[in-house]
């Protein structure tokens, strides 16, 4: 066994070493501050471990992302479907025919939301950005499914199925327009888009070429290992939460511009440069500077040191759906201009920052008629499977213990307490 030393105050001390499946090196300092006294301290865990997981690998130095082993290049251009990969991610392995049959069944049978749940949405104001009626509605799944024997699996897929029912419905709301009951013949995508945009006045017919975005879309977005909602979810699971409170939490973490809150947040600064005449330079300068509190949205990973295979994707995507609907967005071509004006300056080429992820996804989103307010929804109801599988790897892990870092504290030394009417 490969072990690590270390010296502390003179003493060494041996490590052992964990080598993954893809050679990834770390090591184990489960048994440091027993043996030492010593904790390791990593703000933002840039350099920590939480967990092993047999899930998803990110070679953020080469843009490699799998899912169980299958490149998600292959996924997206082998024609598999966002529920296929929902499993593949939730059982290891692709269904085939008879599994894939069963499954579909299963998500679609489940998708309806319990009538009462409706009224929840009433309580809402019309404002009410979708992300914390998604957090709220996921959370309210827990007190209509309980936790108990034999009712895990059925509750994941009651979650995956009924996800998409709320984040249409929440739209619907937001706009005044009755609720569009899922149809169970439909796929996943298919499904969403029509409860989202079909009213009871008229026909609506799934765009197709909206069907195949979208349900690529959703598996670029299906999990990204140890990523801050991901973490958020294990965290929480890891306490012995059940299913509904973990995920809720993990809407939550998503939530943040700094996470899946950036595809909104592009938008916006495309926008805003936009508005401005579109100089695309100007904001390049700008996001260079410290003290200017502006960031490329949409630009830079903690992972990937080289290009998002994600975005190099999703760009090709947004172009082809736009030829496709013979339509032209000229916030595009903004897009395009800022991603060149940054990829060719020094300050993005030394601290090697790409577009990621979010970059290129609300475009998409916006050519299919989804309002910026949904885009980090739509990014939740992609991430679900990921999710689910990461809070059910944390819950059967034998050994797994409750998550619970450390700190070093930088606060006042113990002093004498002072009595309120003596308090200078
Ligand atoms: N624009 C300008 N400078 C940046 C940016 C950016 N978008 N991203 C990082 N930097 C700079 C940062 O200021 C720092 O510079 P220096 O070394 O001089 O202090 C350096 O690059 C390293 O950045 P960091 O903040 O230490 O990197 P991080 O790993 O902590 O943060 C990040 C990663 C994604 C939060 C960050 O790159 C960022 O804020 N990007 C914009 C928001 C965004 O697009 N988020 C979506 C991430 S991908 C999908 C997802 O996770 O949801």
């Amino acid at each position: 066994m490969k072990t690590a030393k270390l010296v502390l105050e003179g003493k060494e001390h041996e490590l052992p070493v964990v080598v993954g499946s893809e050679g990834e090196v770390g090591i184990d300092i489960a048994k440091l501050r027993q043996a030492t006294g010593a904790i390791t301290l990593d703000d933002g865990y840039g350099n920590t471990g939480s967990c092993k997981s047999a899930i998803t690998f990110i070679d953020g130095e080469k843009g490699i992302l799998r899912y169980r082993g299958y490149d998600i290049d292959d996924l997206v251009r082998g024609g598999c479907r966002f529920s296929e990969v929902a499993y593949l991610l939730l059982y290891g392995e692709l269904p085939n025919q008879r599994e894939t049959e069963a499954w579909r069944y299963q998500l679609t049978h489940h998708s309806l939301l319990h009538e009462d749940m409706k009224k929840f949405f009433e309580g809402f104001p019309s404002s009410a950005h979708p992300m914390a009626i998604l957090s709220a509605m996921v959370a309210s799944l827990s007190t209509y499914y309980l936790e108990g024997e034999n009712q895990e699996e059925v509750n994941i897929i009651r979650l995956l199925a009924k996800a998409k029912t709320i984040a249409a419905f929440s739209y619907k709301k937001s706009i005044g327009q009755p609720f569009v009951y899922p149809l169970n013949h439909l796929s996943y995508p298919a499904n969403f888009l029509r409860m989202m945009f079909a009213v009871p006045t008229e026909p609506y017919e799934v765009n197709p070429i909206f069907e195949k975005a979208l349900n690529q879309l959703l598996i670029l977005h299906a999990d990204h290992e140890q990523n801050c909602s991901a973490s958020t979810v294990r965290m929480v699971g890891s306490s012995g939460a059940n299913l509904f409170a973990s995920i809720a939490a993990g809407v939550g973490a998503l939530w943040g511009p700094l996470h899946g809150g950036a595809n909104q947040a592009v938008i916006e600064m495309l926008e805003q440069i936009q508005a401005d005449g579109g100089n695309t330079k100007k904001f390049v300068d700008m996001a260079k500077k410290k003290d200017s509190g502006f960031r490329l949205m949409g630009f830079g990973h903690r992972v990937y040191k080289n290009h998002d295979p994600r975005c190099r994707i999703l760009k090709e995507t947004v172009g082809k759906v736009l030829e496709q609907l013979g339509a032209k967005d000229p916030l595009l071509d903004i897009a395009k201009d800022l991603e060149q004006a940054a990829l060719s300056d020094p300050y993005f080429i030394e601290r090697k920052l790409y577009p990621n992820v979010d970059f290129y996804s609300g475009l998409i989103y916006r050519a299919m008629g989804i309002p910026t307010s949904m885009f980090t929804v739509m990014f939740a109801l992609g991430r679900l499977p990921g999710w689910i599988a990461q809070w059910k790897e944390e819950r059967t892990t034998a050994g797994a213990r409750i998550h619970r870092p450390r700190q070093i504290y930088t606060g006042r030394t113990q002093r004498k307490f002072v009595p309120l009417a003596e308090r200078p």
